[in-house]
């Protein structure tokens, strides 16, 4: 009794923002941000824009591939960490504007690895026979809590939401075998303290609302590289299949040369991984979601292909998943 995607969307806010458009508000190049990360251009929520919006857009277009009435549900799992309520949860949120009621609907945060750990809950429920259909969603828009006077992060990040809706069925096809990991240890390589307001019983108020992404590119790149590399190896040979068999490797998107290292150590063809940063930068928990709508899209893979997806990010976390598509 595995689980199966059925349906894949993704959504992101009107505004592109190029390395061009960039240059005029930070001392950085196009060439600088090209040649260091890949990205060319990220789309970034304005003024009016909401994440729930792009979200709800997402779920509606992964229902619709999927055929399936947003009523049908029997649960739905988002991972993010840029919800604009601590609570209720994000899931609530899309709940709500997708008029399902009663459905469990709860948030997972595992920042960019957001969505592969939203995906192995709810594979697991539908393994133990708890749900039938489920909506999985990745969304984030760290765009809102960069520094934008800092050049180190705010280059890097883009908005935007991506769902799949995962059906229980038995048989050969869907997901395969789903590993996760964290290092709590390494917490402070990415992080974001929440905003808001703080306070106890004895002390005063306090405001935190300056805050921002604090990030060690330097020590993050080499730990993504290692952990995206080993986690993708430990899952192959845990579904009992080689990296040759693959068709093609859907990771999260932060950075070309992370991916381009990931690949050497794996010993895989470039060609092999599906790379869309260039156009969105890094949206977190939406950027492996929103890549497999576009590589599905694109033909990337068939029927029976085995696909996987992997993804490291704040926690740390790290995680990957083989599906037979
Ligand atoms: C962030 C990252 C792109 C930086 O690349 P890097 O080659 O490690 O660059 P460094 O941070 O060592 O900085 C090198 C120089 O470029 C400068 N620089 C940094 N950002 C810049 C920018 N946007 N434009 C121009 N110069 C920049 C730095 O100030 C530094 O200059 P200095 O040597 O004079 O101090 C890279 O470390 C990275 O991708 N890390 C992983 C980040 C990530 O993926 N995070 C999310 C994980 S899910």
């Amino acid at each position: 009794m595995g689980s199966r995607i059925i349906g894949t969307g993704k959504a992101v806010p009107a505004t592109s923002l190029t390395n061009h458009d960039l240059e005029r508000q930070l001392e950085t190049s196009d060439e600088w941000i090209r040649s260091r990360t890949g990205i060319a251009s990220r789309y970034l929520m304005r003024t009016g824009e909401a994440l729930l919006d792009i979200a709800d857009e997402a779920s509606r277009r992964a229902l619709d591939k999927a055929g399936i009435k947003a009523g049908e549900l029997d649960a739905i799992v988002a991972g993010t960490v840029s919800s604009e309520y601590a609570f209720p949860s994000f899931a609530c949120q899309v709940q709500r504007t997708l008029g399902v009621s009663t459905i469990p609907a709860f948030d997972v945060a595992a920042a960019c690895s957001g969505f592969i750990f939203a995906l192995a809950v709810a594979d697991n429920a539908m393994r133990a026979g708890v749900w039938k259909k489920v909506l999985v969603i990745g969304a984030d828009a760290l765009s809102t809590m960069v520094d934008w006077s800092d050049r180190r992060t705010a280059v890097l990040f883009g908005d935007g939401a991506g769902a799949v809706v995962l059906v229980n069925e038995p048989g050969p096809r869907g997901v395969l075998e789903t590993l996760l990991r964290s290092a709590g240890e390494a917490w402070d390589l990415l992080s974001l303290r929440a905003t808001g307001i703080r306070a106890s019983a004895d002390s005063e108020l306090r405001r935190d609302g300056a805050d921002t992404l604090k990030m060690r590119g330097p020590e993050l790149f080499k730990i993504a590289v290692k952990s995206m590399a080993d986690i993708t190896r430990q899952v192959v040979e845990r579904a009992g299949v080689t990296l040759e068999e693959v068709r093609v490797i859907v990771p999260h998107q932060a950075n070309i040369r992370i991916l381009n290292a990931v690949a050497d150590r794996l010993g895989i063809p470039y060609d092999k991984v599906f790379i869309n940063l260039d156009r969105y930068g890094n949206t977190s928990a939406a950027s492996v979601p929103i890549a497999l709508d576009e590589a599905w899209e694109a033909g990337r893979f068939c029927d029976n292909d085995l696909v996987l997806l992997n993804a490291c990010g704040g926690g740390l976390t790290w995680g990957a998943s083989l599906l037979r598509w």
